[in-house]
């Protein structure tokens, strides 16, 4: 595995964010919506560098198969708050395809929230089609697969420290 991103490198990039989101925020309560399972790790991370008041939900989507999107999102666990008239910020861990974000973010809009943010980790811009801008990125990086911090290879590597591109161990599985 090659290390992309490091724990330091981690660290200080959120805190940026945090800092960055404080200060878009003050005063309007924000609720951060986590999307399970990938973005756990940085949540904590991310809402630890935030020092204006806000809330936190998590909801459950799923489309991967092992390292390969299924193409179809499905619902696993919803969100437990009233985002009606409240200003929500979407925590991804990262955007590939973009199929999850833009699914979600519709979901979210459907609600009637005063307003939908989208922060996320990590973005492979060269792949993502999006219908709108993301609001806040901590890293763009390449269309490789990746795990660490969070984000998996069939359900393992959330523990890693760091993000790490497993491209070399993929390409020497398929050969
Ligand atoms: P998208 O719908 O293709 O944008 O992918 C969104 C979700 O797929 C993310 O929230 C992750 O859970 C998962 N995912 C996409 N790319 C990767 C990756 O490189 N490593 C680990 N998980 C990924």
């Amino acid at each position: 595995m090659r290390e992309l991103i490091s724990a330091a490198q981690l660290a200080k990039r959120i805190g940026e964010m945090g800092k960055e989101i404080s200060r878009d925020y003050k005063g309007r309560e924000p609720i951060f919506v986590g999307v399970l399972n990938g973005s756990f790790i940085f949540m904590a991370d991310l809402l630890r560098e935030v020092t204006i008041d806000c809330e936190v939900d998590f909801i459950k989507l799923s489309s991967y198969e092992g390292n390969a999107s299924s193409g179809t999102i499905h619902l696993r666990k919803d969100i437990s708050s009233d985002v009606a008239g409240r200003n929500v910020i979407i925590v991804e861990d990262i955007v590939d395809s973009g199929l999850t974000i833009n699914f979600l973010k519709s979901r979210i809009e459907d609600s009637m929230p005063s307003s939908v943010a989208v922060v996320s980790l990590l973005f492979k811009r060269e792949v993502a089609k999006l219908n709108f801008d993301l609001d806040y990125v901590g890293f763009e990086i390449p269309a490789d697969y990746v795990v660490g911090y969070g984000l998996d290879m069939d359900q393992k590597k959330r523990n890693l420290k760091g993000i790490f591109s497993i491209e070399d161990e993929l390409e020497k599985n398929c050969n």
